[in-house]
């Protein structure tokens, strides 16, 4: 998978795709993570790329020629399936949506800062606006960050158990269950026997009780979903 990010401070994202899984993933060549700074398609020396917002009122607005330079010189090469812009009022960002995106083969991420990217461009270009939850952050690096992250170990061969995915909290709409490991007792507290039974079946239904009962208790909305 081939994933693009527009940004005004790509420093930002170098570390957190530098290290553990996500370094994994591009270094066996599953996962290539190109960042593009926006100033190099900024209207002058100066490096702007952003402008007063027309009607008055605090902040700046990111101004439509940087934008639409940068992601029409990127799609043409690269000819994204969606083009995606971090927004705190977009669709509310879930694991269903991260194993949709997890199936595209290329995806462009815009991060927006101050007061956001001026309407024309979400209008023509954008085929998606995702928020990661209900705050503002300071821009949307963070949020391209944890979406990547999500959609990232989704690809098969990225995980070393590639079933362990599956297996995660909310893709059945349900929590993942309790896990233990050594030792069976540590200051008196037991790990539940089942679990040491050997019984494949009967820790399966343990684990599928726990992951009912704790959704249940946590995110009762969860099972109302369905
Ligand atoms: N940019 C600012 N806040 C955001 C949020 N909550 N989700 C995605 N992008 C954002």
């Amino acid at each position: 998978m081939n994933i693009h990010i527009i940004s005004v401070v790509p420093e930002l994202l170098e570390s957190p795709f530098s290290h553990s899984i996500m370094k994994r993933a591009s270094e066996k060549g599953l996962l290539h993570i190109t960042l593009h700074n926006l100033r190099k398609w900024a209207v002058n020396e100066h490096g702007m790329v952003d402008d007063y917002q027309f009607g008055g009122g605090a902040g700046m607005v990111m101004m439509c020629e940087p934008l639409v330079n940068a992601i029409e010189e990127l799609n043409n090469k690269h000819s994204f399936d969606e083009i995606i812009y971090l927004t705190p009022d977009g669709e509310k960002f879930n694991q269903s949506i991260a194993n949709n995106l997890s199936l595209k083969k290329s995806i462009l991420f815009i991060c927006g800062h101050y007061k956001g990217i001026d309407q024309r461009i979400r209008d023509h270009f954008i085929t998606r606006e995702i928020s990661i939850g209900d705050y503002v952050l300071s821009g949307g690096e963070l949020a391209a960050a944890v979406i990547v992250d999500a959609i990232g170990r989704l690809i098969p061969g990225v995980l070393n158990d590639e079933t362990s995915a599956l297996f995660d909290s909310f893709q059945d709409n349900l929590l993942a269950p309790p896990v233990y490991t050594r030792p069976e007792e540590f200051r008196t507290w037991k790990v539940p026997s089942v679990l040491l039974s050997g019984d494949h079946k009967k820790i399966e239904e343990w684990r599928y009780d726990q992951a009912v009962e704790r959704t249940k208790e946590k995110r009762p909305d969860l099972l109302d979903n369905d």
